[in-house]
């Protein structure tokens, strides 16, 4: 958009928007990045110009009646008509049409982006407190949606403890991960780079924080990336895997690495230590703790603290577990 035939200029590229580091589509939305964005857009768009009209002709209409028949001396207004039967269908039946066809355009966007294409490429989400995990087809576990572009993808989520949405600004979509059940959400993208993802349900504590990124690989490079990151998950150290479970299974949410307390006890220089728990006994942090408390976290809960973390029963394997301890050994 440019004014200066008008003496002035907006560039609206240079207008810098907070949920997005793309150059905007326009000044109140992030830019598209999935095939479904310019119809939401569109839509959006249409039904805004339909309320700014109706909204501007009401109005209008109704301060003029009210300056026009106010009460006055030597004003009569004379004998209203009961009825107009033409202008009584005329309002009714043109806001009728109208929103049989915003319900028609919503609705048929609605099923688009409701069913997934049978070829998507499926991924599967697990939201927790405070932390997105996106599982692949060969088992690689991140916590960054890596996806193809221009093939649909489909996410498939669920969530581990409270209800949580998955939000994608730039490709407009967003839907609840909820526990106990799995709900689908589906996209294709239309450029490479990268987008922001958000949780849009309030969760607790940190739920500002539960963020991620979508990258989108160009055709051919996706592939390349999964099996290096998966390879990259084979060949690494019990210390180099433990960090990276650190990382991506939400421990990082709560348990800091640099002394400071969280949601839970700092990592940095617990192994080996001692601390007085709830109750009122006192434990020293050894491997059997640390496994005890990563499978049931409410066993021994250290003092001071809430006992407020969830259960990996069932989410990290014995070599995972493993993993993490030799992590917690270099926190010295
Ligand atoms: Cu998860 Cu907000």
């Amino acid at each position: 958009m440019n004014g200066s035939e008008f003496g002035f200029s907006i560039d609206l590229q240079r207008i810098p928007l907070v949920w997005s580091a793309e150059v905007a589509s326009s000044p109140w939305f992030p830019s598209q990045g999935s095939t479904t964005a310019h119809d939401v857009d569109w839509l959006f768009n249409w039904i805004l110009a339909l309320s700014v009209v109706f909204f501007v002709g009401i109005v209008v209409t109704m301060a003029w009646f009210a300056f026009y028949y106010r009460r006055r001396p030597g004003f009569d207004p004379g004998h209203a008509p009961h009825h107009n039967t033409a202008l009584e269908i005329t309002w009714s039946v043109i806001p009728l049409l109208l929103t049989i066809a915003i319900f028609y355009y919503g609705f048929v966007g609605f099923l688009d982006m409701t069913v997934s294409p049978a070829n998507a490429y499926e991924i599967k989400v697990s939201g927790q407190k405070w932390k997105w995990l996106f599982t692949y087809p060969n088992g690689h576990v991140d916590d960054n949606l890596h996806v193809p572009l221009g093939v649909p993808s489909t996410l498939l989520m669920t969530s581990e403890d409270v209800i949580h949405s998955l939000y994608i600004p730039d490709f407009r979509i967003k839907k609840d991960s909820v526990p106990g059940r799995y709900s689908r959400l589906w996209f294709e993208p239309t450029e490479a780079g990268e987008h922001d993802l958000f949780c849009a349900e309030y969760c607790g504590t940190s739920h500002s924080g539960m963020i991620a990124k979508v990258v989108v690989h160009p055709v051919g490079e996706f592939d390349k990336w999964l099996s290096d990151a998966a390879l990259a998950e084979l060949n690494a150290s019990p210390v180099e895997a433990g960090q990276r479970l650190y990382n991506t299974r939400g421990c990082a949410q709560c348990h800091s690495i640099d002394g400071k307390a969280g949601t839970g006890p700092t990592f940095k220089g617990d192994f080996g230590s001692t601390h007085p728990i709830v109750g009122g006994a006192s434990i020293t942090v050894d491997e059997n703790y640390v496994r005890e408390s990563i499978l049931e976290p409410q066993a021994k809960v250290v003092a001071g603290f809430n006992p407020v973390m969830p259960t990996y029963q069932g989410r990290l394997s014995d070599k995972e577990i493993g993993a993490i301890i030799e992590y917690l050994k270099t926190l010295k």
